[in-house]
């Protein structure tokens, strides 16, 4: 039977460590990390990521300051809130929650973002950190996933890990970490031919394509552990709508270890969110 890797649980400690590091700077400064979201629109699954996020700083002590605006709000009228919010003292960290409606150019208004509030790690200048292993603020849910790993292996050095999914949010970012760790990582991707060969050879694979059920047992090497960073909605015969991942879990009892979904790498993200608005906040104290 595969370990299973709890996610809710390994965030707690997360969120708890967090939570005495916001308290160590109101001792010490008087002045609580603040973090301001923004949300333009009304994407339903958008409102649920921003409530938990806000809900989450909340009950760390982290000040946060939301944002809603209107569907139809410029793309000039979000680069002057940006503009100021850079500029606030008080707000450590600045995150605009994605999709943007299809009238903003997404790019545009991340690049605006101050990179020391970047607290997602999406600014080119972060990306840029992350590559050349020289710091900056890293995305959320890849480091999450490092975090989850990280209680079953210690030494990644010569481990083949396939990475499933090459996106900005994950899949690029976290084979740089997966590569600063001195493993070999295969970048696969829909285009990618015989994914299931690449896959079998690896000792860990991240599953991040958005794909229900993906990954098969068999794609799965004896002792692999496997993340799944998945969450498809899908709808049963009888109309009820659950949410499943990317990896067919019920599959891989053979595997090392795997993350649940839901309960795995979803609660990582916020953790993670929190812990880099306090690491903004410590870095521009002392900036
Ligand atoms: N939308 C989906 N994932 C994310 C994320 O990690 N950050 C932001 N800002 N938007 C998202």
């Amino acid at each position: 039977m595969a370990q299973i890797i709890d996610g809710r649980a390994i965030a707690r400690e997360v969120l708890a460590r967090t939570a005495d590091e916001v308290a160590a700077m109101v001792a010490a400064t008087g002045q609580a990390p603040g973090l301001a979201v923004i949300l333009v629109g009304h994407d339903p699954a958008s409102e649920v990521y921003v409530g938990r996020k806000v809900g989450q700083c909340r009950k760390a002590g982290i000040r946060s300051i939301e944002h809603r605006l209107p569907e139809t709000t410029p793309e000039a009228d979000l680069l002057a809130l940006i503009d100021t919010l850079n500029a606030d003292p008080a707000v450590h960290g600045i995150l605009v929650q994605l999709p943007l409606p299809r009238a903003i150019d997404a790019g545009r208004v991340l690049d605006r973002i101050a990179p020391g509030k970047d607290v997602d790690g999406f600014h080119p200048v972060n990306v840029g950190r992350l590559s050349t292993g020289t710091g900056g603020l890293v995305p959320c849910t890849p480091l999450g996933i490092m975090m989850l790993i990280d209680t079953v292996i210690d030494d990644y050095r010569g481990l083949n890990v396939c990475v499933i999914g090459k996106s900005n949010i994950v899949g690029k970012p976290v084979s740089m970490l997966l590569l600063e760790r001195e493993a070999t990582v295969t970048v696969t991707h829909i285009e990618t031919r015989d994914l299931p060969d690449i896959a079998r050879k690896a000792d860990i694979i991240v599953a991040a394509a958005g794909a229900p059920h993906l990954v098969r047992g068999y794609w799965v090497k004896p002792g692999a552990v496997v993340i799944d960073v998945g969450i498809n909605r899908v709808t049963d015969p009888d109309g009820t709508t659950r949410i499943i991942g990317d990896c067919a879990t019920h599959e891989l009892d053979h595997a090392r270890a795997v993350t649940p979904v839901p309960g795995g790498v979803g609660p990582m993200t916020i953790a993670c969110l929190l812990a880099n608005t306090v690491k903004a906040a410590k870095t521009a104290a002392i900036a």
